[in-house]
């Protein structure tokens, strides 16, 4: 009979045939029989090379050892020039239902980075238990990482019952231990079958050799594990990569331009875009050189027209009113791989990357941490070395919009970049309080160091004969916002008031002056405008800058760090045109007549000046 399993044990390529895929990662403590239940998987399933069983067995005898399973898949693993079962850690099988990728490389930096990143996910997991040897010290840490990298369902193989004599009593005990064990960790989905994988028992069939066993095998166990939805059956995430102005005079529309991750979207539809929560109905639908269709799905990249004209940014996410929403918020749980040279610090900033959005973030504690190479338990010191696993919780300077572990992969993903480098990866899995705290205690914490001298604000002000405030003008590039606070310090001035422009480039005066045009460092230069104005208004100024273009989040930090005295935003643009939604004060196209008269008017309602 000539072989034709080989090509059958080809990994899909490019998804032309569409046949169902799971993968699936097998891990245990050393020598308890990884290896021997895939090689064994592989003969019984007839997936190996015609030939290759007696081929290695054969080998074993002339050199008088004896023949191990795992021999097998080292014999596969060298054959790899016109093979197929094995490459690097990946098995390749087939049975009637699906097709498997099995990965056998637990604990190793490879897999964890892998898994971690994104780039392998495992759908399920086997976990062999040697019921001679007991569990051990890894059958827990392996146990604890799936946990940690989502993977929900787990069988145990509870191996090698042929050297306990087939004892229910010691299959029990593995079972009640690990189980206990298990649930301390939350993973729940799980099933025990004893097996002898050396023997064969309970992989593919049921062993006669345990009669008081009636559960599934392990081939049965794999067809039982659910196949995660497609991702059009998911609720919609389409993460907004670039938003685009049709070029035609007069034509105020924009196409809003991603790829739909997950889910479906029709034309007529309501859609929610987070963190801002813009409401719209999707007018249109366009695809590149393609007429317009009336949905989209998972997969493609499209343009969408709104029927309202929203002013909304890359890296929001667009989902269904009516589906189920992703978290928004600043801070979560997280489980991190970190990859970068230098170790992972708590409370740097560093950039966080989650699909499109990216944002000023830093970690705000650090749990447990694991080295990925010998999966032992390290100190914990503030900070996450090389290769290193560790559960932390994040805190972004502006809330994002994702989705927890085992929801949607692409949004549930993120990364970390340190100094331009992606320097780490990690998976969401839970969504913790917002906290505009973190910026509100930073301000706490500087009153409570802010050394005074003997003048107490109120004397200032009667002395000075006003009081101090923020005036930020804000709005589009080249809409005259300069010119306008430049007038504003004019009038105030001459009409006795102790007012100061600062030309907001000024703030970099003696320090990186590339700072201002990295996009990278937007955060860093408002923070500093806020800190500023702190100091300035502090002195009993009314003092003035600019900022173009500028959101909610970016204006109420600036209000935060220039507390206690008052902000008063100027924008530029009309309403719901620009970032700014509605905080401040919106005027359109004003003279710079108007524009100071305005600022006036407001100081003296504030009681800033008479
Ligand atoms: P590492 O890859 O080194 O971590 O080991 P592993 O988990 O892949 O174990 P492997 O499959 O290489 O098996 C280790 C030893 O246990 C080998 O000598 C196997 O023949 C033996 N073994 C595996 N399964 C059984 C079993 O069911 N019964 C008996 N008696 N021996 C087994
Ligand atoms: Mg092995």
């Amino acid at each position: 009979m000539k072989n034709t399993t080989a090509r059958i044990l080809e990994p899909t390529r490019g998804g032309i045939e569409k046949e169902e895929q799971m993968t699936i990662v097998i891990v245990g403590h050393v020598d308890h029989g990884k290896s021997t239940v895939i090689g064994r998987l592989l003969a019984d399933t007839r997936s190996l090379p015609e030939g290759k069983l007696e081929q290695v067995k054969r080998t074993c005898e002339r050199n008088a050892r004896p023949f191990e399973y795992a021999f097998l898949l080292d014999a596969l693993k060298d054959e790899q020039a016109q093979g197929i079962t094995i490459d690097s850690a990946r098995v390749f099988f087939k049975t009637q239902k699906r097709r498997y990728i099995i990965f056998d490389a637990p604990g190793h930096i490879e897999f964890l980075k892998n898994m971690v990143t994104g780039a392998a996910h495992a759908q399920a997991a086997l976990l062999v238990i040697d019921a001679h040897e007991g569990i051990k010290e890894n059958s827990r840490r392996h146990g604890y990482l799936l946990s940690m990298l989502g993977v929900r369902q787990v069988s145990i193989l509870v191996n090698k019952m042929d050297l306990v004599g087939w004892s229910k009593e010691i299959f029990d005990g593995v079972v009640k231990q690990y189980s206990e064990f298990l649930f301390s960790i939350g993973v729940k989905q799980v099933s025990f079958i004893p097996i002898s994988a050396f023997h064969g028992d309970n992989l593919t069939e049921n062993s006669s050799s345990a009669g008081w066993y009636s559960g599934l095998t392990v081939l049965q166990q794999l067809d039982a594990f659910n196949v995660p939805r497609p991702l059009e059956d998911l609720p919609l995430r389409y993460p907004v990569q670039d938003i685009y102005k049709f070029t035609e005079e007069g034509d105020e529309r924009r196409i809003v331009a991603g790829t739909i991750e997950s889910g479906t979207v029709c034309v007529g539809e309501d859609i929610v875009f987070l963190p801002s929560n813009k409401t719209a109905g999707i007018l249109s639908i366009e695809e590149f050189s393609r007429p317009p269709a009336d949905s989209a799905h998972a997969g493609q990249a499209v343009g969408v027209t709104l029927d309202t004209q929203l002013y909304i940014k890359p890296g929001e996410i667009m989902v269904k009113k009516t589906e189920r929403n992703p978290c928004v918020s600043t801070r979560f749980k997280a489980n991190l791989f970190w990859l970068g040279k230098a170790p992972l610090i708590k409370n740097k900033r560093y950039y966080l990357k989650l699909s499109t959005a990216r944002v000023p973030a830093q970690v705000s504690e650090i749990y447990t941490v694991i080295d990925a190479a010998e999966l032992s338990t390290t100190a914990q010191d503030g900070q996450v070395n090389t290769n290193e696993v560790a559960e932390i919780v994040v805190e972004t300077e502006k809330p994002i919009a994702f989705d927890l572990a085992g929801e949607i992969e692409a949004t549930t993903r993120f990364v970390i970049i340190d100094n331009y480098e992606i320097s780490g990866g990690g998976i969401i899995t839970e969504a913790l309080k917002s906290s505009a705290e973190v910026l509100k205690e930073h301000v706490r914490q500087r009153e409570f160091i802010w050394v005074r001298g003997e003048i107490r604000a109120a004397e200032r002000q009667k002395s000075i004969g006003h009081g101090a405030a923020f005036v930020l003008v804000s709005g589009p590039q080249d809409t005259g916002k300069i010119a306008a606070a430049k007038a504003i310090e004019s009038v105030l001035v001459k009409s006795g008031y102790n007012a100061y422009y600062l030309g907001v480039s000024n703030l970099l005066c003696g320090l990186d002056a590339d700072l201002l045009f990295k996009y990278e460092d937007k955060g860093e230069h408002l923070r500093r405008l806020g800190e500023l104005a702190h100091i300035m208004t502090d002195s009993g100024l009314i003092f003035i800058a600019t900022a173009s273009d500028i959101d909610e989040y970016d204006l109420a930090r600036l209000r935060t760090l220039a507390e206690p005295v008052k902000t008063l935003a100027i924008h530029f643009g009309k309403e719901g045109t620009g970032a700014l939604a509605s905080d401040g004060f919106f005027l359109n196209n004003p003279s710079i007549d108007k524009v100071t008269a305005h600022v006036v008017d407001l100081l003296r309602k504030h009681d800033i000046v008479p």
